[in-house]
């Protein structure tokens, strides 16, 4: 896999061949699929025995993208954010269990109730006592077997119960109900790979985490891992932390999404054996001798500041993202220059050997918003691109 390692120009020529033969001038999301197949080889290998694993629908917001994942991963759970790809992934994939990674508003639930197809399977994610209290109404109501996830705060901080007695209640009030169901806990702790190690901080993360997770789980009754509890979802972790998980004692299941196309901003030690997979190519519009910047002309004497060397202005088709330039090397954005959705300014070194037309080649430091901003995802695949994969709309 070493040579997955490399992002040379060998790497990035083959890319922009594969885009000039497909006809492709324009911005485009490219995943290289060996590349792809190759973290989701690495997070399957990385899995501990007994492992569930949850793909993250947002992070990866493309249906045939979530297809090739389960046919290569062999899950049929999903971890889902908004109605639109609730439906959308319950019309066009029946047999997905999708639990949601976010409380939504009962409203929500009341409309996918209405317009989705009978029989979908999803757990709704509950954080608080009252919104616990509309959704087993409109599962009442409804008189649907409603099943609900209890979201625990374990240290981030972002809403959820915290391991005591308003919990107990509520999973207490779901195993009551003749329609909701309590089944089972989510326990997100992304905040742990943000913490320094310096001063045990990261460990103390993360045993105070899993340490209410466990009290979590004695409140609900769910304490061992035999009986009723081994059908109960106990979800935890994303792509940051997945590694920290070396056995099912606490959770039966992981959600991942992002690092298996792995944006800048999973470039992390716990991650390293992860190989990038996402490129934002787009075409250099403009490739200019010397830097000039408007206004610097009507002063004489003043010069932009630029990084030392830098002599090439270069305008991209678009450039505005949420991405790094990442080929060819030395061509940078100026932020003190400012960013444009239009044509982007970049500088470079004297020697960029960058004509127009050419590409330029960005990585997207997130994947879930990034994706979904630029039409089709280019499959690319030995040296072709071989396939395209439509993208969900564009809701948060
Ligand atoms: C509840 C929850 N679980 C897991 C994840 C992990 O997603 P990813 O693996 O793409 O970072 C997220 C991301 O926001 C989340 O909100």
């Amino acid at each position: 896999m070493s040579d997955l390692n490399t992002l040379d120009g060998a790497y990035f020529g083959k890319l922009q061949a594969a885009l000039n033969a497909a006809a492709i001038a324009q911005p485009t999301l490219i995943i290289d699929r060996a590349r792809l197949d190759a973290n989701i080889e690495t997070f399957i290998g990385h899995l501990p025995e007994g492992m569930g694993y949850r793909i993250v629908a947002k992070s990866l917001p493309s249906l045939p993208l979530l297809s090739h994942i389960r046919s290569k991963t062999g899950t049929d759970r999903l971890m889902t954010f908004n109605l639109a790809m609730l439906l959308e992934i319950a019309r066009e994939m029946p047999d997905a269990h999708q639990l949601l990674g976010k409380p939504l508003p009962v409203a929500a639930a009341r409309k996918f109730y209405a317009e989705a197809p009978a029989g979908a399977r999803v757990q709704w994610l509950v954080d608080t006592p009252e919104r616990l209290a509309q959704y087993m109404a409109l599962a009442d109501e409804l008189s649907l077997p409603m099943d609900v996830v209890l979201e625990l705060d374990v240290g981030l901080h972002r809403g959820g119960f915290a391991a005591d007695e308003t919990l107990k209640a509520a999973a207490d009030a779901l195993r009551a109900s003749n329609t909701a169901r309590f089944a089972g806990l989510m326990g997100y702790e992304p905040h742990i790979a943000k913490m320094p190690q310096k001063h045990g901080l990261r460990d103390k993360a993360v045993d105070s985490a899993w340490e209410i997770y466990r009290r979590a789980r004695v409140l609900t009754d769910c304490s061992n891992n035999t009986g009723a509890a081994q059908s109960l979802t106990l979800n935890t972790a994303g792509s940051p932390t997945y590694r920290l998980y070396t056995d099912t004692s606490l959770a039966n299941e992981v959600s991942a999404g992002s690092i298996l196309v792995k944006p800048t901003d999973f470039d992390t030690d716990m991650l390293e054996a992860h190989v990038p997979a996402s490129f934002i190519a787009t075409p250099a519009l403009k490739v200019l001798d010397g830097i000039n910047v408007a206004g610097f002309d009507l002063m004489p004497g003043r010069e932009p500041e630029m990084p030392d060397g830098h002599a090439k202005t270069v305008y991209t088709f678009g450039g505005n993202w949420m991405a790094k330039p990442v080929w060819p090397e030395g061509l940078l954005v100026n932020e003190k220059y400012g960013r444009s959705s239009n044509q982007q300014m970049m500088t470079g070194p004297a020697d960029l050997a960058l004509k127009p037309d050419d590409f330029v080649f960005f990585r997207p430091t997130q994947s879930e918003a990034v994706l979904l901003q630029f039409g089709d995802i280019a499959v690319y695949e030995d040296g072709a691109i071989v396939d395209t994969w439509p993208v969900f709309g564009a809701s948060a």
